[in-house]
């Protein structure tokens, strides 16, 4: 059952031409595909074509004209002696009403969808459903025109056809080659928000969002970020759109965040629709990144693909770190960088920690959908992150340059772009490779010694990366270290190793390759600090600094990164502490000096503030134990909170009162900024137990100024036992209870809510009349938030795993790929005690137990048991 890297075989046909036509219709689409085959020169000439196919009911098959019988496999058609050239035409017919795995041709809120990738193409019609089969397609849709006044696909489109009977049609034509899984058709009564944008070298492209009607006032933000994106790609890379027009389609049901089928991006509703009342800066920040993450992807992607399906961080990797990049010109780099390098630590850093870690490339699957992960899409951005680090900035701008110009047309491999990038160099980067097949968080240790008489420094750098599933044996990386050292006031020392020339001024990159590698400075004036790992330069778990030196890097260091990352150590240890002295029996106090870090950071720049301002977050401290103790982390936390807003209330309201503005709100990054110090104040100020600022949330709350501080009070309020946080609830229900994407936020805020009784609620709320088992984002919103709220997921009792594990169980039958994506928090079972962990394998087994159940759940279920 499992696919392997080792078993890679060129297919035996090529597919030059691809010519589609749909006849639409909700019961029954007929889809005619005309190929036209080739022999594949790279395969054994006797190979038969095979050809993918699911849940399709075939109407006919010929080839060059002549009726064929193809014998019907488990997993599609194969059909034998078919000529070196050939014309094969197959007609099939779908139920698109059906589709509730979204995957295919799917209807949602009466318009048609597709979603290809990665294996959906072959829930269409019969095709040799893998990216290194390129073609060029043109497609023709046949629809109603009153159900479907609009009918979009890849390319160019020609003329709209009245066919006299009621329907029209419309052929679009795509000139660029391109693997099946980029294949897109949307059709049905939507509207466009239109714009448009001339590419550097004066090509004009017309550019349009189709959404839903009622929603065009909700556009202006993606659109602003496309423009901004293709620009951006222009200066940076030197990438220009390909394209008459670009088209992106938003539809709330999707298994995903979006898609970048060639020049029809579809996207899920919650990526692309904004206003200041329904959206958050949160959601406005997303859809600036998911936008432009889709558009690199047309050369990223598009233009050079992937040659199978281990290849995935080929473009996801690559297009992560490119939309990474994007954001980081757009407001702030350093809270950019700190906000990535949370979500890397909190997704990918506890994926590689469990059941289910895997390498950047992994070297088998049994259900690729499983495989777009935190590993591949975050640890592989950060692969070429460091890549970047090591060979400088502009020898990677020569190594892309180099790879579309190799390869542009292609589906390659990960080799063949490190192979760019290290012809572009000169950097030999064979050793570095190993970063994309070996699984697991390196630990960096340092220990470092100053030798005043001889005004030498050593510092010592050790690496280990602990055994995952399937790797027990783990060699040494090549690990950028970018550094710099500190003198007693936090002045940058210059830093020259022993046998080089000159001094370097500011940060410096050491390369670690070895489990220990020794760095000796000279000329080093007085006893350094030193900052290691700026701007997080490898993804690597780092200890050995004492906590003093933590707390000088937190306060004096010249690198942001840093800077909030010590503060982030320090406080970690002190809670940590405190959960110790509950283990103990005692009752912890909290250390004034957290006070004192916080206040310090009132009067910083509030982006940053905001950052640091926010303790480690209970699934963080959970990462640091070796026995998770749920119970006493909460506590730890919420007391050093109200400890906090008590020791601080003064300055905390003052600073929330001096960040107000009555002004129109504005998404740039300063304002953002200030939003979010000020909703930490008011956080803490709601901590320290007082009604008064209990008020205060309620009053932020009904002023209802924008969603951001609307849902940042409702989220305070709803920690709170209090009447207030029962009446925001229903006002804001009734309020927001027919607008999908808000009524989201309404399902999640509860399931995040730490009062003891969320379970029950969580509950209740997946009985409610807005709850749709049908819809992802619905799903996400009440279920999976719920296994992100630490303390009532692992409710002793069991009965969050419970709830849980039915909805899985539930849902498994319809929509298998998004039940998977669920298992992996009953998966970290070995983390809990003994009693939680025998429910949670309890929960595992019963899902696995049951009949028919989709191999994407049974891969996940079966591995995280494992
Ligand atoms: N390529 C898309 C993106 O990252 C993700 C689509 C994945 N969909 C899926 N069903 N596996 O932008
Ligand atoms: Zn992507």
């Amino acid at each position: 059952v499992e696919v392997r890297l080792a078993d890679y075989a060129p297919p035996a046909y090529l597919v030059d031409t691809v010519d589609l036509t749909f006849e639409l219709g909700e019961t029954a689409t007929m889809v005619v595909s005309k190929l036209s085959v080739r022999r594949n020169p790279a395969a054994p000439d006797d190979a038969p074509l095979h050809l993918d196919g699911e849940a399709l009911t075939l109407v006919d098959v010929t080839c060059n004209g002549a009726p064929v019988t193809p014998v019907e496999t488990r997993d599609g058609l194969t059909i034998t002696d078919v000529p070196a050239t050939a014309v094969l035409e197959i007609t099939t017919s779908l139920t698109p009403i059906a589709n509730t795995e979204f995957s295919g041709l799917y209807v949602s809120g009466g318009n048609y969808y597709t979603q290809c990738e990665a294996q959906g193409f072959r829930r269409i019609t019969y095709f040799p459903d893998r990216p290194d089969v390129m073609s060029r397609y043109t497609t023709t849709i046949i629809a109603d025109k009153a159900a479907c006044p609009v009918m979009l696909s890849n390319g160019n489109p020609g003329p709209v056809k009245d066919l006299g009977d009621g329907r029209h049609g419309i052929t679009w034509t795509d000139p660029h080659p391109k693997p099946c899984y980029l294949f897109a058709l949307v059709a049905g009564d939507l509207v466009s928000v239109k714009d448009s944008f001339t590419t550097r070298s004066g090509r004009h492209v017309d550019l349009a969002i189709y959404v839903r009607r009622g929603d065009e006032d909700r556009c202006a933000h993606a659109m602003q970020a496309l423009k901004t994106s293709m620009a951006w790609d222009e200066q940076v890379f030197g990438l220009e759109y390909d394209l008459d027009v670009f088209n992106i389609a938003a539809v709330s049901d999707f298994n995903m965040g979006a898609m970048e089928n060639k020049g029809l991006n579809v996207f899920n509703t919650k990526y692309v629709l904004a206003r200041p009342e329904t959206a958050t800066d949160v959601d406005y920040q997303g859809i600036e990144t998911v936008i432009a993450h889709e558009y690199f992807h047309n050369w990223t992607g598009n233009r050079v693909t992937c040659r199978d399906w281990f290849q995935l961080s080929l473009k996801e990797g690559l297009t992560v770190y490119r939309d990474q990049e994007f954001s980081a010109d757009q407001s702030s780099r350093a809270v950019k960088r700190i906000g990535d390098v949370r979500g890397l630590r909190a997704a990918q850093f506890r994926e590689d920690a469990g059941p289910l870690a895997h390498p950047v490339q992994p070297s088998a699957y049994m259900a690729i959908d499983n495989f777009y992960t935190a590993t591949v899409y975050n640890k592989g951005a950060e692969v070429i992150r460091m890549m970047a680090t090591i060979i400088g900035r502009q020898a990677f701008r020569r190594g892309m340059d180099l790879y579309f110009a190799r390869h542009d047309n292609q589906a390659v491999t990960i080799d063949d772009f490190v192979q760019a990038m290290q012809d572009a160099s000169g950097v030999d980067l064979t050793a570095f490779k190993r970063w994309y097949h070996q699984a697991g968080t390196p630990d960096v240790s340092v220990e470092d010694s100053y030798d005043a008489a001889a005004k030498r420094y050593t510092l010592t750098i050790s690496q280990e990366t602990k055994p995952t599933p399937g790797q027990p044996e783990k060699l040494p990386l090549v690990i950028p270290v970018a550094m710099g050292l500190l003198d007693g006031n936090g002045q940058e020392l210059a830093t020259r190793l022993e046998g080089e020339a000159a001094a370097k001024p500011g940060t410096r990159v050491l390369l670690a390759t070895q489990a220990t590698n020794r760095f000796e400075f000279v000329d080093v004036a007085s006893p350094p600090v030193p900052s290691l790992l700026r701007d997080f330069s490898a993804p690597v778990k780092l200890s050995g600094l004492s906590p003093e030196r933590l707390r000088f890097l937190a306060a004096h260091d010249t690198d942001p990164f840093v800077r909030w990352d010590s503060g982030q150590q320090v406080a970690a240890s002190v809670l940590l502490d405190m959960v110790a002295t509950f283990q103990q029996g005692r009752q912890p106090g909290v250390d004034p000096a957290l006070f004192e870090a916080v206040g310090s950071l009132l009067d910083q720049e509030p982006a940053f503030a905001a950052e640091a301002l926010a303790l480690p977050g209970e699934s963080t401290l959970a990462d640091k134990m070796t026995v998770v103790d749920v119970d006493a982390i909460h506590t730890a936390r919420d007391r050093a909170r109200t400890a906090i807003g008590q020791a601080l209330y003064d300055r905390l309201r003052a600073t929330y009162d001096r960040l107000s503005d009555t002004g129109p709100y504005r998404i740039d990054g300063a304002s953002i900024g200030r939003r979010s110090l000020r909703n930490g104040c008011l956080s803490y100020l709601v901590a320290s137990g007082d009604a008064a600022a209990v008020r205060l949330a309620k009053a932020q709350f009904d002023a209802g100024q924008n969603m951001t501080d609307v849902l940042a009070a409702l989220g305070i309020l709803s920690g709170v036992d209090c009447p207030e946080r029962l009446d925001a609830l229903a006002a804001f229900y009734q309020a927001w209870r027919h607008d999908p994407l808000v009524l989201d936020k309404w399902f999640a805020i509860q399931a995040l809510s730490p009062l003891p009784d969320t379970v029950q609620a969580v509950q209740a709320l997946k009985a409610h009349a807005d709850f749709d088992l049908r819809n992802p984002n619905r799903i996400r919103a009440l279920i999976s938030s719920f296994a992100g709220n630490q303390v009532r997921f692992h409710d002793p009792s069991g009965a969050g795993y419970r709830l849980y594990a039915d909805t899985i169980i539930q849902l498994d039958p319809t929509n298998g790929q998004v039940a998977a994506r669920m298992v992996s928090p009953l998966g970290q079972w070995r983390r809990y005690d003994a009693a939680r962990q025998a429910l949670m394998k309890q929960e595992l087994q019963r899902i696995l137990d049951l009949p028919n159940l989709s191999r994407n759940t049974f891969e996940m279920a079966s591995k995280s048991l494992a």
